[in-house]
């Protein structure tokens, strides 16, 4: 049994009903229990209780519990469940009010939470783990009604988006290539019966991709662009289109990165993968809506095909662009595909992209960045947003930033200098997304973790699940 207690020792309800059954042996035993937020205490074999193993979770102060507590006392449990091997368990916090949420809110968050802290990537070590700590049966103490119901079956599939995200973002880049990707996109299109088409270079090039080719020129491994469909709304909706940056290890080009941590650099398929991820979840709960996943998916290296630093290129939509820094090659697939999207003539488009380390400088792993064209779009992401506990800040994209982009050789350049490094890039791809209702998601801060717990976090799945059902 999962229990909470606030500060000060104050036992919830449920802890209050359990410390009278054990003649108060309960609040004995809490000494040790600050009751600050996420710590855990565990009790064996209480007297009067049919449990086995009571585990107290701090809930800090009860006058500021609300979200940020529950999320983390759901982790904190969650942690401490699978550290205990215990695979089942009653989670007697989900009943609890938390700040001004309805309980089909605690129960999203509890599964989250709880699949999150259960998550793990073992499968390139040849040890694995004892499998004690893989996630059983959880008893959520609520009565069920189908508002209740539903909210378990979207967790339960946005937590399998959500991983599918997280484990695509821990395969090494020498697994995970453009190739595996579409592959992906072909069993998922499978399983859940979607559409998938993989354009390959040769379409790429009919169709003007300039800007896109100009990246994966120096690759071994051929680019693709991937194109997955859902529809779960009647056949005359428009859908809501979602581009993902997809590639598979950057370099930076021949403006090489340093080499401290480039590893990280396989992480910059985060997009991609949280497309495929947020498709999966809303296919899975069968969401009434209609859905284009974009993915243009390439590697970033240095060689002799590579593009150089002065070279201009032709995009798709006609625009020529100068590549002053092969590193910022994010936008240059993306506005490809952008103007390719257009094609599905969508009610709106939303980019997913781990574009810039300004964004991480300016908004640091907390919140992704938001930018949009349309107001409204970006007041409907940031709600989604809040809602999915999968933050994000909303950052200018006013024409003043635009002429940073100047440049004396081509349209415009694909660098805007280091003053406002995530609002530039975003400008850039605004050039493309003038005739759509467009917003563009910065998560170089938020889809990854870097340090001892290194690793993708599968935002912004969530996000984009609650975003796609409220559209819907
Ligand atoms: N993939 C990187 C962005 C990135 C950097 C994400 C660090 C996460 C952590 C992107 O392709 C890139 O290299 N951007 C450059 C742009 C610059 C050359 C204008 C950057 O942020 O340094
Ligand atoms: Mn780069
Ligand atoms: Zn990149």
């Amino acid at each position: 049994m999962v229990l909470g207690v606030h500060a000060g020792k104050e036992l919830t309800p449920a802890a209050r009903r359990l410390d009278q059954a054990a003649g108060g042996a309960l609040k004995q035993a809490l000494g040790d229990l600050a009751g600050r937020t996420g710590s855990t205490l565990l009790l064996r074999a209480l007297p009067g209780v049919a449990a086995e193993r009571v585990l107290l979770v701090g809930l800090g102060e009860k006058k500021d519990y609300a979200e940020a507590a529950y999320r983390e006392a759901v982790r904190a449990a969650g942690l401490a469940l699978r550290e205990l091997g215990a695979r089942d368990a009653a989670l007697f916090l989900v009943d609890g009010k938390v700040g001004a949420r309805p309980l089909s809110w605690n129960v999203r968050h509890a599964v989250l939470g709880l699949r999150e802290a259960f998550y793990r990537f073992d499968q390139l070590k040849t040890q694995k783990k004892a499998p004690a700590s893989t996630l059983g049966h959880v008893f959520l103490p609520l009565s069920s009604n189908t508002q209740l119901q539903q909210a378990l079956a979207e967790a339960q599939a946005t937590a399998d988006g959500a991983e599918l995200a997280r484990t695509l973002g821990n395969l090494p880049p020498n697994i995970c290539t453009p190739s595996y990707l579409a592959d992906e996109a072909k069993k998922l299109a499978k399983q859940f019966k979607l559409g998938v088409e993989v354009l390959e270079r040769k379409d790429m090039e009919r169709l003007g991709m300039g800007a896109f080719l100009a990246v994966a020129r120096a690759s071994h491994q051929p680019p693709k662009l991937i194109v997955l469909r859902y529809s779960g709304a009647a056949k005359g909706r428009k859908p809501l289109a979602l581009v993902g940056k997809g590639i598979t290890f950057d370099t930076g080009g021949i403006s090489l990165k340093p080499a401290g941590e480039m590893d990280e650099m396989k992480y910059d398929m985060s997009g991609a993968a949280s497309v495929l991820g947020a498709i999966r979840a809303l296919a899975a709960m069968k969401a009434p809506v209609n859905l284009v996943g974009i993915i243009p998916t390439c590697e970033n290296m240095p060689g002799g095909a590579a593009s150089r630093p002065g070279d201009v290129v032709t995009s798709m939509s006609g625009q020529t662009v100068e590549i002053l820094n092969t590193d910022a090659e994010g936008r240059l697939i993306l506005c490809d595909a952008l103007t390719y999207a257009a094609r599905y003539q969508p009610e709106a488009v939303i980019d997913v992209a781990t574009l810039t380390g300004a964004c991480v400088i300016a908004l640091g792993h907390v919140a992704t960045g938001l930018f949009a064209n349309d107001q409204k779009l970006a007041d409907e992401i940031r709600e989604a947003a809040d809602d999915a506990w999968d933050r994000v800040w909303q950052m200018p994209l006013w024409e003043d930033y635009q002429e940073q982009l100047r440049s004396n050789f081509a349209d415009f350049a694909n660098i805007g200098g280091r003053p406002g490094g995530s609002i530039t890039a975003a400008c850039f791809l605004s050039r493309f997304t003038r005739e759509l209702r467009w917003a563009h998601l910065d998560i170089a801060g938020t889809a990854w973790k870097s340090g001892r717990e290194k690793g993708s976090t599968g935002r912004p799945v969530p996000l984009l699940v609650r975003f796609a059902l409220g559209y819907a």
